[in-house]
């Protein structure tokens, strides 16, 4: 009897000792079967119950009991706290640091060349100016011939103009927009027709592609005063009410009489780079509506007059914010783009 309780005894202090040092979960097992197994040591012990004298098992059989039921409940609370830590140390290696500020997303700016043509368009519409578009891939028809322009005119040269087919070609000015909008409207006309033309020429200050804003405006008794005040309101809410206005005398085959147009350059006194030391820049062309146009739409020149002019949206987008390469409005660098 002595001999199975101090057997007990000892696997108590063994186990729970054992216990002690269990670090994961495959030790704990380990640790189950060498005592509770089928050939575990307490396993063993209890199979000398049998030789037992009847009045020995009831002591004997309780002490097996609260050995067992303490081992099994130790076993239990180890299993619980390799768990825990197991958890603990998972939650650590996943922690994230909620302190580190988020990437942000990164906004689009309005490109200096869409900026300027909203302004402009804003002022126009201003002055009772409605904004109509036309092709960029144009007949010849409309780009020349309806404008006034002979078949042998140099501009007409393949140096100057990119043809697509026989007949077809990239608009080289906003100004076919005037022919397509007589055609369907009668007067009084008053537009403005912003968008893209292109041209074969490739330097600094040239790209193949650029920005036009056309002007249109028809009715009984139109001067060429009007077209003064117009472009003067224009240039001062653009560029300031300091501006001062030059029209230089010029010829384009869709005017008669024509002009190109400067405004006082807004950067210096009298001469600087921006303005070539001349203290003027140019920015559009311009005149009155010359007779063979109305014809070619149909319009009697006798009942109506008109003025139209041409800006050059790039030049004035340059002016406008201070750029000074043209070639970076083409870029794409969201440097550039952000500066406006
Ligand atoms: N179409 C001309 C150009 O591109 C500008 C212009 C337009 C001149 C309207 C007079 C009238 O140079």
């Amino acid at each position: 009897m002595n001999q199975l309780a101090d057997r007990l005894q000892q696997i108590r202090t063994a186990a729970l000792e054992a216990l002690e040092n269990i670090t994961n979960q495959v030790e704990l097992e380990e640790i189950r079967v060498r005592y509770f197994g089928r050939k575990g040591e307490y396993t063993t012990a209890m199979r000398g119950m049998g030789k037992l004298l009847p009045e020995e098992r009831p002591a004997i059989g309780k002490l097996s009991n609260q050995v067992r039921t303490q081992l099994m409940e130790t076993i239990e609370s180890v299993a619980t706290d390799l768990a825990q830590q197991k958890r603990e140390q998972q939650l650590l290696a996943e922690q994230i640091d909620i302190t580190l500020p988020g990437r942000s997303a990164q906004v689009g700016k309005k490109h200096p060349i869409t900026q300027t043509l909203e302004i402009i368009t804003y002022i126009f519409h201003g002055m009772g100016f409605q904004v109509a578009e036309g092709p960029e891939v144009e007949l010849e028809y409309y780009n020349f011939d309806a404008l006034n322009t002979p078949p042998e005119h140099p501009a007409r040269d393949l140096q100057d103009t990119f043809y697509i087919s026989e007949g077809v070609v990239l608009r080289t000015h906003t100004s076919p927009v005037q022919i397509r909008v007589m055609e369907k409207q009668q007067p009084p006309i008053r537009i403005i027709a912003p968008g893209r033309v292109y041209r074969r020429d490739y330097d600094i200050s040239h790209t193949p592609m650029f920005h036009q804003v056309e002007g249109l405006l028809v009715d009984r008794n139109v001067s060429f005063s009007e077209l003064k005040g117009v472009l003067y309101s224009f240039a001062r809410q653009m560029f300031g009410q300091q501006t001062e206005v030059r029209f230089r005398p010029h010829f384009f085959p869709f005017t008669e009489p024509s002009a190109e147009v400067d405004i006082s350059c807004p950067f210096c006194q009298k001469g600087c780079r921006t303005c070539s030391g001349t203290g003027w820049i140019e920015i559009l062309g311009a005149g009155v509506v010359d007779p063979n146009v109305f014809r070619s739409v149909g319009y009697d020149p006798e009942q109506y007059t008109g003025f139209a002019f041409g800006m050059g949206v790039d030049r004035i987008a340059m002016i406008k914010f201070g750029i000074t390469d043209l070639r970076l409005m083409l870029e794409n660098d969201m440097r550039f783009a952000e500066q406006f």
